[in-house]
């Protein structure tokens, strides 16, 4: 095992890392002069396997928990920078304290007098864990002065006065009240994910503090905070300065393979074994996967080896992490093990920057990471394992070094790694802009004249423009505005498809099972496969199994969930996810709620025929057709695509036309979630659809 990696550099705290080293020459670069803390800190040494959760026991331990992290010396700096300046940006390594010590530095000091502390996070996960741990520190329940707010979910009260929320719900705040009067301060977390949502919230923050400066509304202030970020980039836009905090991190070996290995599910696992008996059993390990099928199946084959003792020893406990997984399962992987039982996260690269469990000293990262893209002038989404960027790498090697020395083990070469992107491009530059452009139209900005960190390119904008004005959001023309049913569409927190499926789904008599069907959407994998038992599950789900195919068969799984009286224990019999199908029916609520709001007729139908009319009538963009050779190909787009291995019509008879909610790329191109219809429909109910390949 030793023989498959090479040692190439050593990253310690001063640190050679790439990363820390551009981010000083660009804050050189850039004139300002850098708060830059030279003195090293005098940090107690964390003793391994202290719980971030039983610290909270004794405020005195908070109290020195608090002092160790880095950013407790820079209080009164940033204090006094943020007095002085309406933005400041802080760059900082993970796990300085910049997320949860920042917001309460600010409430001590005054800043929730008159408005909020507004934290944003790119992820629900982050947000929940991060305000729970500072209500924790202030000693408080989650709600009262510190709460949190991400979709479908609101935990916070008249009292709270520190607000964590994803950059997605603030958004929406803002197109109710764009000049945020709700925050004193805004402060924009983990800016380097450049997420479209957090793009945005730039441009809309900026505006919001010029008009309330116009208007005399009292100021609002602004915190840029990252542990790594183009300051120049960031520095120009917003005309401020950039605060660099000296981390604390400890020297991480590095490790890639010799050779590049096709499988690096199996080289994570020869690797983690080979880590086990190796290394001390309080040496826990973080693996970096791309997400929650691949987790799920790798932590089973992890503890089935552990259980076979294939190691010689066990002694393992996997947990894993993801933004799917339950709040429950999620701040489990917190809490420590005995020091003779090894910790195994696996996660997605929520642990990349957002979140930081204590004890890990190895870190092995498989190399990719899943993103959205598209990149065809008709684009779709499509949801695909890229490599990741090598500032990501650097942050995964990072996540070796926080408590003691690590070893980061690359499941690829150095070669590979040196043909990896410098950083990971901005989501506005790779995605399908449409939910964006209806929800800047619906704060009556039309993007040509947004002032975007970066523009998104012109050709997706045009196929946006084009792609809301078919579902009739928008009228296009020298002014393109919002139309009342785009103004309606913005209020479900969907995307534009779901929304108009929603808004249309009463005029087919069928909202009801719509309602339940975007719910069972919104939440991923219904079905659980485990390999054991596989035949006996498949027998379980056969009988939710609907001939048109998987928008019913999971409207099938979600009505008979919605009878059952014993949840739990009729998941488990019908190997289904209690967790995705509670979450939908938690979504199913609030989207009803939201319709009643709009005064949308809950009626309910049985006439199949019209269900899947009306699922078209939102999902025109995702007709595919039957090719000769037994492919489907779409008609925005053109991309030939075979129908997914986990949908009811994989392997039976092949309908022409198909509908699909995603396209998923792995080795191959696959149509997730597909349903049959036919062009007759396709014909009456959007005739607008054109270019319709042939068979
Ligand atoms: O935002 P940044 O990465 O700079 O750090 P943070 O999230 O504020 O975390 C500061 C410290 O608090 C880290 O050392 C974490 O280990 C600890 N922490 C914790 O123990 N439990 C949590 N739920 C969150 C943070
Ligand atoms: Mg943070």
């Amino acid at each position: 095992m030793e023989s498959k990696y090479l040692a190439t550099s050593k990253s310690d705290a001063g640190g050679p890392s790439p990363v820390k080293f551009s981010i000083k020459r660009k804050f050189d670069a850039l004139g300002n002069s850098p708060v830059l803390e030279k003195k090293p800190h005098v940090v107690p040494q964390i003793k391994q396997k202290i719980a971030p959760i039983l610290l909270t026991s004794k405020r005195t331990s908070i109290e020195q928990h608090q002092r160790s992290l880095p950013v407790f010396n820079c209080r009164q700096r940033i204090l006094k920078e943020l007095e002085q300046n309406d933005t400041v940006l802080i760059m900082s390594e993970t796990g300085s304290g910049k997320t949860t010590q920042i917001p309460q530095f600010l409430l001590q000091a005054g800043y929730a007098m008159n408005g909020m502390i507004g934290i944003t996070q790119p992820r629900r996960v982050a947000a929940i864990t991060i305000a729970r741990r500072v209500a924790q520190e202030l000693s408080g329940n989650i709600g009262d002065t510190v709460g949190y707010t991400v979709r479908f979910e609101d935990a916070t009260s008249k009292a709270t006065k520190i607000r964590f929320l994803t950059d997605g719900v603030l958004l929406r705040e803002s197109i109710k009240d764009r000049l945020l009067t709700k925050y004193s301060v805004i402060i924009l977390d983990e800016a380097h994910e450049r997420t479209v949502n957090a793009d945005l919230l730039f441009g809309i923050v900026k505006d919001a503090q010029k008009e309330r400066r116009k208007k005399n509304l009292g100021k609002l202030k602004v915190v840029v905070t990252s542990a790594t970020m183009d300051i120049d980039h960031f520095g120009k836009y917003f005309n401020c300065k950039g605060m660099y905090l000296e981390g604390r991190t400890y020297p991480v070996r590095v490790m890639h393979t010799k050779e590049e290995h096709e499988d690096y599910v199996h080289t994570v696992l020869v690797t983690l074994f080979h880590i086990h008996r190796t290394t001390p059993r309080n040496h826990d390990v973080l693996i970096f996967l791309t997400g929650q099928e691949e987790i799920e199946s790798l932590a089973q084959q992890i503890r089935q080896l552990a259980k076979m003792d294939m190691s010689g020893t066990t002694d393992l406990r996997v947990f894993t992490l993801y933004a799917q997984l339950s709040q429950g399962k999620q701040l489990e992987c917190f809490v420590p093990t005995p020091a003779n039982v090894r910790k195994v996260i696996l996660a997605t690269n929520i642990a990349e920057t957002s979140i930081t469990i204590p004890g890990i000293r190895c870190v092995i990262d498989c190399g990719f990471v899943k993103e959205k893209s598209f990149n065809t002038a008709d684009g779709l989404d499509v949801l695909k394992s890229v490599r990741i960027s090598k500032a990501q790498a650097w942050q995964r090697t990072g996540r070796a070094g926080r408590d003691a020395d690590g070893t980061c083990y690359r499941a690829y070469t150095k070669r590979e790694m040196d043909s990896f992107a410098d950083a990971t491009q901005p989501e506005i530059l790779r995605t399908n802009p449409t939910s964006m452009v209806l929800q800047l139209l619906a704060l009556d900005i039309d993007c040509n004249n947004f002032d975007f960190l970066d523009a998104p390119l012109e050709e997706g904008l045009r196929s946006a423009y084009k792609s809301l004005e078919a579902l009739g959001a928008i009228k296009v023309g020298a002014v393109s505005y919002i139309t009342p049913l785009g103004r309606q569409m913005v209020q479900y927190p969907l995307d534009p498809k779901y929304s108009k499926l929603l808004l249309t789904a009463s005029s087919f008599g069928c909202m009801e099972e719509i309602l339940s069907l975007v719910s069972v959407l919104s939440s991923d994998h219904v079905f659980v496969s485990n390999s054991d038992k596989n035949e006996m599950a498949a027998l379980a789900h056969a009988k939710f199994q609907s001939k048109h195919g998987d928008h019913l068969t999971l409207l099938n799984v979600f009505n008979a969930f919605s009878k059952t009286e014993k949840p739990k224990m009729w998941c488990h019999d019908n190997y289904l996810n209690l967790r995705s199908l509670t979450y939908a029916r938690n979504v199913r609520r609030q989207l009803t709620e939201i319709s009643e709001r709009l005064h949308l007729a809950l009626n309910s139908s049985d006439d199949i025929e019209m269900l899947k009319k009306c699922i078209l009538n939102g999902f025109f963009e995702n007709i595919a057709v039957l090719q000769r050779d037994g492919f489907y190909m779409t008609v925005s787009g053109n991309i030939r695509a075979k129908i997914h291995p986990s949908s009811v019509l994989h392997g039976k008879y092949k309908p022409s036309y198909i509908l699909f909610t995603e396209i998923v790329q792995t080795e191959q191109t696959f149509l997730r979630q597909v349903t049959e219809i036919s062009i007759e429909w396709i014909q009456e109910i959007v005739p607008f659809v054109k270019n319709i390949p042939s068979r």
